[in-house]
Order: C-alpha cells, then structure tokens, then sequence
C-alpha cells in the first residue's frame, strides 16, 4: 500500500526532514507511527498526499507512482487517500452532516448518493443522532469523529491519522483509536501518528520509530521506545 525507497526530504535551509528512509507498508496494516516533535513524521504524511514532493527517492501509494505527480492529478490521489489532524478542520458554519457531504459535493457526487452515503458514514462513527448540530456543539473527541467520517467519504483505502488525539482526554483518544481500529478492521490501510506512549504499547501492532529523519526501528508488535 505504501513503499518509499530511499526517500530524502530537504527543506531550503539545509534543513533535512527525512534521510534515505525505506519503508514498506502492506494493505490492511495498522501502524504506528511515532518519534519526538521534529523527527520527520508530518513529513511522511505530506509526501505521501502529495502535499510536496520528496528531494530524493520513490513514493509508491496504492501501487501508484507518485514520484513525480502531476498537479492536476494530486485531486484524483487525495481521493484515494483520507487524511485526518489534530485540528479537525471542519466548517464552522456547516453541520455535521453538511461538513461530511461538502467533500463529496465538490467532488460533484449527486445529491441521491450524498444522502445515501452520508448516513452511512455517520453510523460508522456512531454520530447518526448528531447530524444536525454545528462543530461548537460537539465535544472534540464528536469533532474527530466528523473529521473522520469526511476522510472516508471515498472510501479510501489508506487512512492517514497524524496526531487524530492530541487533543483530546484520554478516554476520548481511546475512543478515537477504537474507531480506527474498527476502519481497518472494514479493510483500510492505517497510519496513525502519535505521541501517546499508552495507546501505542496497548494497540500491540507494528510500530516504526523517527528520530531526525531517520527509522531507527520498526517493530512486528512494537512498544513505545522512545
Ligand atoms: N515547510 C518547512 N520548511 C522548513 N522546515 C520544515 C518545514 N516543515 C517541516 N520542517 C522541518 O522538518 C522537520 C520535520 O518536521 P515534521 O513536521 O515532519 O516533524 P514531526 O515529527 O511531525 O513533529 P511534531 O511531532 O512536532 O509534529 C522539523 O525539523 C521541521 O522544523
Ligand atoms: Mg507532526
């Protein structure tokens, strides 16, 4: 699902985000992805939406090359891909079901499908009953649970989470987790960024490890080393 050969990321100023990392990751894993603040790990999820190209190496998502993406075909890669942040980026001004149908309205889904899908979408994040609330009245753990309806919406087979906890009490980052947890389970790809030391040991899957742009370990059923 994701293989990056020899990848090096530089910034202008010297600044090398990523040295010569290799990495493999096959359909259907859960991986983790951890390391301190600066290591790299934004990095990896903005070359592999395509958000910048790498200095060096090969980007593989999906089987797709996307070494030298095409601007005009980013849009058709960020379908395949749901991403999901920290913040969770919703429209203010939309509902919960408005914010999940806007990303398939500029994709010019019809309105049929929309009230189809969307429903759906909501039941699997278990927000069926929130539909017509707006953002600000939602906790945040509701708020992620949005933000990763709207990454499912063409249901993606690779689901970047980078920091999808980190702001967020324990319970609802459980909650979260559990969640993605249950997409992979339903067949998609996970690359969950984070810091939580708790939530990595207890998910007992493979876990990689960046410090300065570097992979300095990559664990079957990892724990957090750092
Ligand atoms: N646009 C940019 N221009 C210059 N340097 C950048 C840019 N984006 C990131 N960097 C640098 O690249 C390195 C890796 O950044 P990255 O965002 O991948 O870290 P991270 O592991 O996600 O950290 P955090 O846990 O704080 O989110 C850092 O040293 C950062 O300062
Ligand atoms: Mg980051």
């Amino acid at each position: 699902m994701i293989n990056l050969k020899n990848v090096t990321k530089q910034y202008p100023g010297n600044i090398v985000a990523l040295r010569n990392v290799t990495l493999q990751i096959a359909p259907g894993e859960f991986v983790s992805v951890v390391g301190q603040s600066g290591a790299g790990k934004s990095t990896i999820v903005r070359l592999l939406m395509a958000e910048e190209p790498a200095s060096r190496g090969r980007i593989v998502v999906g089987g797709w090359d996307i070494t030298d993406i095409r601007l005009r075909e980013v849009p058709v890669l960020r379908r395949q891909i749901g991403v999901v942040f920290q913040d969770y980026k919703l429209l203010p001004k939309k509902t919960v079901f408005e914010n999940v149908a806007f990303a398939l309205e500029v994709c010019g889904e019809s309105r049929q499908k929309i009230r189809t899908i969307v429903p759906q979408l909501l039941k699997i994040v278990g927000l069926e009953d929130r539909h017509k609330r707006f953002p600000d009245q939602l906790s945040g753990g509701e708020q992620q649970r949005v933000s990763i309806a709207r990454a499912l919406v063409h249901r993606p087979k690779l689901l970047l989470a980078d920091e999808p906890t980190g702001n967020l009490d324990s319970l609802n980052a459980r909650e979260i987790i559990d969640l993605l947890l249950k997409i992979n389970e339903l067949g998609t790809t996970v690359m969950l960024v984070t810091h939580n030391r708790d939530i990595v040991n207890s998910l007992k899957r493979r876990v990689i490890t960046i410090e300065r742009g570097e992979i300095v370990s990559d664990q079957p059923v990892g724990r957090y080393i750092l």
